[in-house]
């Protein structure tokens, strides 16, 4: 990764965060916890007493959400940090984070330092607030120990406790672009933990609430934290601020706006999934959102205005109106984070109807056994994945469209592969599959089927990568590193390497199924609609990573010759069989008391449902493996095409250097040794032939379609009985030849 300024491999010196910007972030968070301790004192936000328990006191009722809103803006600013340094401002071209990267990662190790300490504080926080205890109370070690993975709010900060220690460690130690990536990564997992507990966790449409809310979360946290992160680089005064600014500012620019729209887009999910439009007046929820709705508008307008009058500016280095309107953009921003808080903390109005035990338990109700009809149109958008497919979808034709408007070709078939692995990922996770998948086995294992075998062969036939590197500008020897050279670092990582290896990924394949379904994981995992995301997302990656090295279109890291990944995919096959059987021959129910405790009228017996599943495992798993046995045969013969063409097109450009290298051989042979043709014979058969044998011994890559010598060959053929020449003993490929048709076309 090109970057012109520094030397190679010199770590950037000591730096601390300007003292104007951190003024106004430590301004920014003291406003968060005052608004979120403020509203709740004001709304008397006790949401434990309201379900009849006792009142905890004052310091966990207005202390729990002061510390929760300083929590998480700490967690954003570590985020936003972590952005910055990864992908917002260039490394050297060794790959050591530049100054302004450096800087970024020690400002991100103290916010990831107030992250850690206020997500610790949380945990006893929570247990006090669920036991209905004073925090003083619950402070014994024993106590914690015990109740911390039975309260969900408790073993949430717990987990974000330790994602933000692994994440304070981290920014100390690395130095490096590459593991400033994962450092983001690993930061990017911190608020899930928080938004799948809560209000979201429970309840009618808990599924596109919990859904909703994380990408709320995550898109606030890109956007607060990136723009505190680029007003850092703004307020500093070293030789490398005009470059920073000058990829950091329109970079970041783009990134809000999407942000933006994300950010209310889910926030009006999430609030309708609360509270009916008519009840947002009148309540103190619907009132909290109405405010936030109002923050984002403003928030909107102030992002307006930078587009306007400070991006441009900025990126050559005039910073004045960025700070001026980027400081009241932060106070607001970290305001409405402690109002976010506030919310979380309030009860939603009571829109009377108990959840029905399907709806409480999988978040909707379901109206009768799964029928095709209702597995074909009872749909249920999946907020995640359906959104994912049509965005992998736009994004792919956004390419083919920039490549065909370069004049570049790209093959139908891939964009019909690609395609149609979208819709596969939008029917699998959104239509009635997804809806009924999470209540009932034999579903559930249809999806998985689809998304573990079908969806990731199609997609890796779409050659994305191929693609993306295409029609992706690459930076050039002194621009900044961009998409295109993050893609091409992570499909070379050393992760990438290993995940390819054939042995592995055969052992993810075949083994996270047995693993899955026989060591108690899924059972565990059922009544968690996160762990239902997460079981797609592993089926699509395992999918992919087996997949790929195998029809993928795009060069993985290991290439294997087509007999080997012929062999790879029948390896896979008797695992697969043997898998389906052992389910559908299995004596108890995998989930059994889940399945019993939904007690659909139509599942009598979770084992009969189980045993539907396991045929479907067995039998539609082999729909996927014949695809790929017919592509990988289509990819065979291609390639042999191709390596024909290759060879017939050296062959013209170097009079065929390699015949005349055998001829010699076989004339040094003639002189030499006993003739293995005579002399003679050559008259009779005319010059080529005996050249001709020995390509085909010396090259097993050469085509004996070369006309020039077919009919000579095809002669030999019939002399072969005599002469029992090298045919037999080297190249095992018949002789029969004429010359390339096409050949002459390229
Ligand atoms: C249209 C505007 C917005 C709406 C309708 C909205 C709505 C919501 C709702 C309903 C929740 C869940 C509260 C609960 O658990 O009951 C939420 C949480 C949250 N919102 Fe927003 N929001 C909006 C804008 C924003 C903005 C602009 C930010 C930040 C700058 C933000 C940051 C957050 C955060 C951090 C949470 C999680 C709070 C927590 O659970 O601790 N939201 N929002």
């Amino acid at each position: 990764m090109a970057h012109a300024t520094v030397e190679p491999a010199a770590p950037p010196p000591q730096t601390r965060p300007p003292s104007g910007l951190a003024g106004v972030v430590g301004l920014g968070v003291a406003v968060a916890v005052m608004v979120a301790a403020g509203l709740t004192a004001l709304t008397d936000a006790r949401p434990v007493t309201s379900l009849g328990l006792p009142d905890p006191g004052v310091l966990t009722n207005v202390g729990l959400p002061a510390v929760r809103a300083g929590t998480e803006a700490l967690m954003v600013l570590t985020i936003g940090a972590l952005l910055l340094a990864a992908f917002l401002v260039p490394p050297q071209r060794a790959g050591y984070l530049d100054v302004a990267g450096y800087r970024a990662l020690r400002a991100a190790s103290w916010t990831a330092a107030g992250w850690a300490a206020g997500s610790i504080l949380l945990i006893p926080l929570n247990v006090a607030d669920a036991l209905g205890r004073p925090v003083g109370e619950v402070l014994d070690p024993g106590l914690l120990l015990d109740l911390i993975p039975r309260l969900s709010a408790a073993s949430a900060w717990s987990l974000t406790a330790l994602v933000a220690l692994l994440v304070l460690v981290g920014c100390r130690t690395v130095l490096t672009w590459g593991w400033s990536a994962v450092l983001f990564g690993l930061a990017l997992l911190g608020p899930l933990p928080v938004a799948l507990t809560g209000h979201s966790a429970g309840g009618g449409a808990h599924d596109i609430a919990s859904d909703s809310l994380v990408m709320h979360v995550l898109a606030a946290s890109l956007w607060v934290g990136g723009l505190v992160a680029v007003l850092g680089i703004a307020t500093t005064r070293g030789p490398d601020r005009s470059s920073a600014l000058a990829t950091a500012v329109p970079r970041f620019s783009r990134l809000a706006l999407a942000c933006w729209l994300v950010l209310a887009v889910t926030g009006v999910v999430n609030a309708l999934v609360r509270i009916p439009l008519t009840a947002l007046i009148g309540s103190e929820y619907g009132a909290l959102v109405m405010a936030k709705m109002a923050a984002l508008i403003v928030l909107g307008a102030l992002g307006a205005a930078h587009r306007r009058s400070s991006v441009g500016p900025a990126s050559q280095g005039d910073t004045r109106a960025l700070l001026r309107l980027g400081g009241v953009e932060v106070l607001l921003m970290l305001a409405t984070i402690g109002l976010a808080v506030a919310l979380g903390r309030s009860a939603p109005p009571d829109t009377g109807g108990v959840p029905s035990r399907t709806e409480a338990v999988i978040g909707y109700d379901l109206s009768g056994a799964p029928t095709l009809a209702r597995l074909a149109f009872d749909w249920r958008f999946d907020l995640v994945f359906g959104t994912a497919a049509i965005v992998l979808a736009l994004a792919y034709l956004l390419g083919v469209l920039r490549l065909r408007r370069r004049g570049d070709a790209w093959a139908a078939g891939r964009t019909l592969a690609w395609l149609a692995g979208c819709v596969g990922l939008l029917v699998a996770t959104s239509s009635g599959i997804g809806r009924y998948a999470p209540a009932m086995f034999s579903v559930h294992m249809g999806q998985h089927m689809i998304l573990g075998m079908l969806v990731p062969i199609l997609l890796v036939l779409g050659g994305p990568v191929t693609l993306a590197l295409r029609a992706l500008p690459p930076s050039g020897r002194s621009g900044p590193p961009g998409p295109r050279e993050w893609l091409l670092a992570a499909v070379h990582s050393p992760i990438a390497r290993w995940l390819t290896h054939p042995l592995v990924a055969l052992a993810l394949f075949v083994g996270s199924y047995y693993v899955l379904y026989f060591s108690g994981l899924f059972p565990a995992a059922l009544p968690q609609h996160w762990a239902h995301k997460l079981m797609n997302l592993h089926f699509l990656l395992v999918g992919a990573i087996f997949f790929w090295p195998i029809v993928g279109i795009d060069p993985a890291p290991r290439r294997l010759p087509p007999p080997a990944r012929m062999g790879l995919v029948f390896a896979s096959v008797p695992f697969h069989a043997f898998f389906g059987v052992a389910v559908m021959s299995a004596n108890t129910a995998l989930g059994g008391e889940y399945y019993r405790s939904l007690a659909l009228p139509w599942v009598p017996d979770p084992l009969h449902d189980q045993q539907l599943g396991g045929g479907l495992a067995w039998a539609a798993g082999e729909v996927p493996l014949l695809l790929v046995v017919i592509a990988l045969l289509v990819q065979w013969s291609r390639q042999d095409e191709r390596s024909a063409r290759r060879d017939d097109r050296r062959a013209d450009a170097d009079g065929d250097s390699d015949l005349e290298a055998y001829n010699a051989m076989l004339r040094r042979l003639a002189t030499n040794g006993p003739p293995l043709v005579a002399e003679s014979d050559r008259s009779r058969h005319g010059s080529g032939h005996t050249e001709d044998i020995a390509r085909t011994t010396l090259d097993p890559q050469h085509d004996p379609s070369d006309s020039d010598s077919a009919p000579v060959l095809a002669a030999q053929e019939q002399d072969q009985t005599s002469v029992d020449g090298p045919r037999g003993a080297r190249s095992g490929r018949p002789l029969v030849a004429r010359r390339h048709p096409d050949r002459d076309v390229e």
